[in-house]
């Protein structure tokens, strides 16, 4: 694996498959009375958030904490960002107080990348969503939930998703959580499809690995997994659609939509939901929409990207009966 994680499209189908097996174990400590681990003791890690955040930043924290880091939490607002400070004079001063990782959100795409490859810290970087650009932690857990879902907990140990059949539906063009998945589901073996109006669908799809409809109902039962997204309204310059009703009508899961589906199709969304526009109440609150344990994953998911990617010398979990074995 790199000493970054900046790019789905960064991973191999192994490093993919080490992630999601490593997340197992993890979630095994969350079903622990002390959901804690000793392996990052002594290691700091810095939240960098320049762009609004409520899952991402709380399931981080979460996942640090768990693995006894250090934390730091830094977001632009209240920081000398607002006074004009640049990225590389902030970045110089997270080097000088020695930190091992930084996980960073922000609304300019290539900002990790550039932090990673700028020489400017040392550090390991972790990309937690960059503009448009990439969410690779959330294509992670995502991708656990899938597994989980569709193939089985211990079932899917060493699996991929290997012809899995998934829509993923909205604001392909604005989206990081869109091109992120496309990238890690194409890795996994999944075949992936894109539904979405054509004013959010990005030039140059049709390079993607993935197939494009404008036709939700036709792929709704063709399908093992429904993503659903949001509408970036905040990364809009123009409209896109003629009314938020016209959107719904076309492109919102509804409860009639849902029982297209087979029945053993869940429904995703990574967060913030708009209820009543990509998504009715009554679909976000049925047993079929992982939203929730989306959530849950991305505990285990950032635990074992961290474990793995600030190289602890200990085994993650530790697992008394092999140790005997020995
Ligand atoms: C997404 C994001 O911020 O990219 N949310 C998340 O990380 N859970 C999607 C969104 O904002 O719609």
């Amino acid at each position: 694996m790199q000493r970054h994680l900046i790019s789905a499209a960064d991973l191999t189908r192994d490093d993919a498959v080490l992630i999601l097996d490593t997340a197992e174990e993890m979630a095994r400590v969350a079903d622990r009375p002390i959901k804690k681990l000793p392996t990052l003791r002594g290691r700091t890690i810095v939240n960098l958030f320049f762009e609004d955040s409520t899952r991402t930043r709380i399931s981080f924290e979460a996942a640090e904490k768990r693995l006894s880091a250090d934390v730091i939490n830094f977001s632009a607002k209240g920081s000398s960002v607002s006074k004009g400070e640049s990225l590389k004079d902030t970045a110089q001063t997270l080097e000088a107080m020695g930190v091992d990782a930084v996980v960073i959100r922000h609304g300019a795409s290539g900002a990790p990348y550039r932090l990673a490859n700028s020489g400017w810290i040392d550090a390991a970087v972790i990309n937690a969503g960059d503009g448009t650009h990439q969410h690779p932690t959330q294509a992670l857990l995502d991708a656990f939930t899938m597994r989980r879902r569709l193939v089985g907990r211990d079932a899917g140990l060493g699996q991929d998703l290997d012809g899995k059949r998934i829509t993923i539906v909205g604001d392909i063009l604005h989206g990081r959580v869109a091109r992120s998945n496309v990238d890690l589901l194409h890795t996994l073996g999944a075949e992936v499809t894109l539904v979405a109006p054509p004013t959010l669908l990005p030039v140059g799809v049709e390079t993607w690995p993935c197939e494009v409809s404008y036709d939700l109902d036709s792929t709704l039962p063709k399908s093992d997994a429904v993503m659903m997204l949001r509408v970036q309204r905040e990364r809009m310059n123009a409209a896109f659609f003629p009314t938020e009703r016209e959107y719904s009508r076309r492109y919102g899961l509804d409860g009639d939509r849902m029982a297209r589906m087979p029945e053993h199709a869940i429904v995703m969304h990574p967060g913030p939901m708009v209820r009543g526009m990509e998504i009715t109440a009554e679909v976000a609150d049925s047993e079929r929409c992982t939203a929730i344990e989306q959530v849950a994953n991305g505990v285990s998911i950032r635990m074992a990207v961290l474990y793995l990617l600030l190289g602890g010398n200990e085994p993650a979990v530790s697992h008394p009966r092999n140790t005997e074995e020995k």
